[in-house]
């Protein structure tokens, strides 16, 4: 999805040559999130003046345009700001003039950049069409700055702030975005909001800062409203006069010692691994904050204030202190961040682990759970709810789920959830598994769930995120920062963390002993059976560049514990390879599937020892009878398999836990039919990493 980056820097020089690098660098580092144009917007060598540059394509693109640009690079600003943006196309194709920084009119009075859909953008558009403003773009986002160039040009004087401007624009918009606005009228200052869509603000100053947190002001009665009845689709419009009565204190926290100033920069983006190199020190935005920028403050506003007057969300957001390493967010020596997720999780699984774990009393203690096991055991069912790999977690885990609580357990798609507007009651525990922790449909799953009063667990990799603030409890997986678009070491550590959960919950039954041992027992190995499954790599990448290297389809069969195993598989060929791959449940293969089965189909068949491999021997059965010439991911030391058939050897682990073994050379396998067709692997066409619009 989108990125948003900005950069602010106050009493503290620096030559634009710095800023632009500081800008392409904090959209480099978000070029995970899938995109298709770059763009930045800085100020001008005159007062007033902003210059764009803008690329369709890679940040690489945009460097090579500035570079090759007449710009002055040495002009120095002691204190400037600027906007960047990758944006993924929605409205409009990929085009400079779809490019964000968006602006308001041909002098640039407004310029944004925006994450997220504003869902009443025709209606805006039509309005302000109809007042004459002209459109140059297709984007949504065209309408809220020229909307905003709108507002500030109703105001008697035009003598509103900054940020009561961006509220008034902000309470006529519906949708869930993310904004940095800029603006020729407020200089070296930014506004920046959120609903729905991640942003944070890193804060960089010599000395320390006085203290670690930011008052949330709560403006006047007035404040951001505007002309009343503007945009049709709002009857409640609060577009009035403005009465700009915002308290302007003293940021307490931005100054030294002896009360003055100090230099400081800011660092606004939609992740944490843009800022990361600059500063550890950060603050998330809460939905519906507003912050405001300006002479090296930093103010929060409300958009809205409930009806006592007071702001629904703490009165203070903390500035706390990133524990990602910039090594992390680096390929070392790796070819790709996805080659390099791939390897890393022999210690990711650890990392799950860690202080969780004690084998040697098969003890599981998950610490963000603990004062609600009652609750989730008396529940009357457990309902995952995920999208894309992590709702595969869920599925592989779910068997053992039932087995260990006894609790009923479904695990729904969360846009499909929505879809069905299934029914959720207060006894039932709700769990969100999500890599990101921002994706939009599980979020929004996630909010329908709260509103009806159920338990909701989040299992999360990105600390801070939405779903990790907004459920009542739940698992870091502590996978570490995943920047290939193709989740792998996220899934297995959803998935350990999914053991560790139901290990937990399990732990009050004496009869379970047995089984739970086994399995805490298959936990400590995990590791060193990773990391041989890992010297397997070459085998896979001889597969792929002949067995596999000139298919159209593939399809891979399994059940039980592996069904799961091969959608997460299949996904992974479609997502990297751009190959047509299905993830078949082997019981059902009689039922439709087994119609495609010739000498051509390429097939992998999941044959690992657990106790429905006698049903697994049957479907390869039924499929080597017609021809098919499967390649089986079977245990080490299994001599049931005939001699010729090309053969997966893996370690063999509690069947609970083979999934975690048997995905890994489909992942291997996926990636090098990428690297064999030249794909771009860390970011596949069309997808993103984050996906924050429904
Ligand atoms: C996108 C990503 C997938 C991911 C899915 C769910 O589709 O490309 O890799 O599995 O979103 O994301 P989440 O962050 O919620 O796990």
């Amino acid at each position: 999805m989108c990125g948003i980056f900005g950069y602010c820097n106050f009493l503290k020089d620096k030559d634009r040559k710095e800023i632009l690098e500081i800008l392409c660098n904090g959209l480099a580092r978000q070029e995970y999130r899938g995109y298709d144009s770059a763009g930045l917007g800085i100020d001008g060598d005159n007062p007033g003046e902003i210059v764009f540059f803008k690329e369709v394509g890679k940040v690489a693109g945009l460097r090579k345009r500035i570079a090759e640009s007449n710009i002055n690079t040495s002009k120095t600003f002691s204190s400037q700001v600027s906007i960047a943006h990758t944006r993924w196309a929605t409205h409009g194709p990929p085009s400079t003039v779809n490019c964000h920084p968006i602006r308001s009119d041909p002098s640039n009075e407004f310029i944004i950049v925006h994450n997220g859909i504003v869902t009443n953008a025709a209606a805006l558009r039509q309005v302000l069409q109809n007042r004459g403003y002209k459109f140059e773009s297709e984007t949504d986002t065209e309408a809220v700055a020229i909307l905003t160039k709108y507002v500030y040009d109703s105001q008697p004087g035009k003598r509103i702030t900054f940020p009561s401007l961006v509220k008034t624009v902000l309470k006529e918009l519906e949708g869930s975005f993310a904004f940095v606005f800029k603006s020729i009228h407020y200089p070296n200052e930014i506004v920046t909001a959120r609903r729905g869509s991640p942003l944070l603000i890193g804060v960089k100053t010599e000395k320390k800062l006085k203290v670690d947190f930011v008052d949330v002001e709560i403006s006047g009665p007035d404040d951001g409203k505007a002309v009343d009845g503007f945009v049709p689709t709002a009857p409640n419009s609060r577009l009035a006069p403005p009465a700009p009565k915002i308290s302007r204190r003293q940021s307490r926290n931005y100054m030294s010692e002896d009360g003055m100033p100090q230099p400081i920069e800011f660092f606004v983006a939609s992740d944490a691994s843009a800022i990361v190199e600059h500063t550890k020190r950060v603050l998330y935005l809460e939905d519906d904050d507003i912050a405001h920028i300006s002479d090296g403050q930093l103010h929060i506003h409300r958009l809205r204030r409930n009806e006592s007057g007071q702001a629904e969300t703490p009165a203070t957001r903390s500035i706390e202190t990133l524990e990602i390493e910039i090594a992390a967010i680096m390929k070392g020596k790796f070819d790709h961040f996805m080659q390099k997720e791939i390897y890393e999780q022999p210690e990711s699984v650890v990392n799950t682990m860690r202080g969780r774990v004690i084998f040697d009393d098969y003890r599981i203690t998950l610490g963000g759970l603990r004062s609600y096991l009652p609750i989730i055991r008396r529940g009357r069912r457990i309902v995952f709810c995920a999208c894309g790999t992590s709702y595969h977690s869920a599925l592989a885990t779910q068997a053992m789920f039932e087995e260990l609580t006894e609790i009923p357990v479904s695990v729904e798609l969360a846009s499909d959830f929505l879809d069905r507007k299934t029914p959720i009651f207060r006894d039932d525990v709700c769990v969100f598994v999500s890599q990101s922790g921002e994706t939009a449909d599980t979020i929004l799953a996630l909010r329908y769930c709260l509103e009806r009063g159920a338990l909701c667990v989040g299992i999360v990799n990105t600390v801070g995120s939405t779903i990790s603030r907004e459920t009542h409890c739940g698992i870091h997986i502590n996978a570490g920062p995943e920047v290939g678009v193709a989740s792998t070491k996220a899934y297995t550590s959803q998935y350990v963390a999914l053991v560790l959960m139901a290990l937990q919950l399990s732990e009050d039954r004496i009869s379970f002993t047995p089984r739970r041992r086994a399995i805490i027992d298959g936990l400590r190995e995990l590791p060193v059976q990773i990391k041989k499954v890992l010297e397997l790599d070459s085998t896979l990448r001889e597969f792929a560049n002949t067995l596999l290297a000139n298919q159209r389809s593939l399809l891979l069969m399994g059940r039980g514990y592996q069904h799961a195993t091969c959608l997460e598989g299949a996904l992974k060929i479609k997502e990297i390879a751009y190959m047509h791959s299905e993830g078949i449940l082997a019981g059902e293969l009689k039922h439709g599937p087994l119609a495609l089965i010739d000498e051509n189909m390429p097939v992998i068949i999941v044959m690992t020892q657990d106790s429905l491999y006698p049903k697994v021997q049957s479907a390869f059965a039924q499929i080597t009878a017609r021809k098919a010439q499967p390649i089986v991911i079977c245990n080490e030391g299994d001599d049931g398999i005939k001699k010729g058939v090309k053969t997966i050897r893996l370690p063999k682990t509690v069947d609970v836990l083979q999934g975690l073994l048997n995905i890994i050379p489909l992942q291997l396998l996926s990636y090098h039919l990428a690297v064999k067709n030249g794909f771009d692997v860390d970011c596949p066409r069309n997808l993103a990493k984050s996906v924050t619009t429904e």
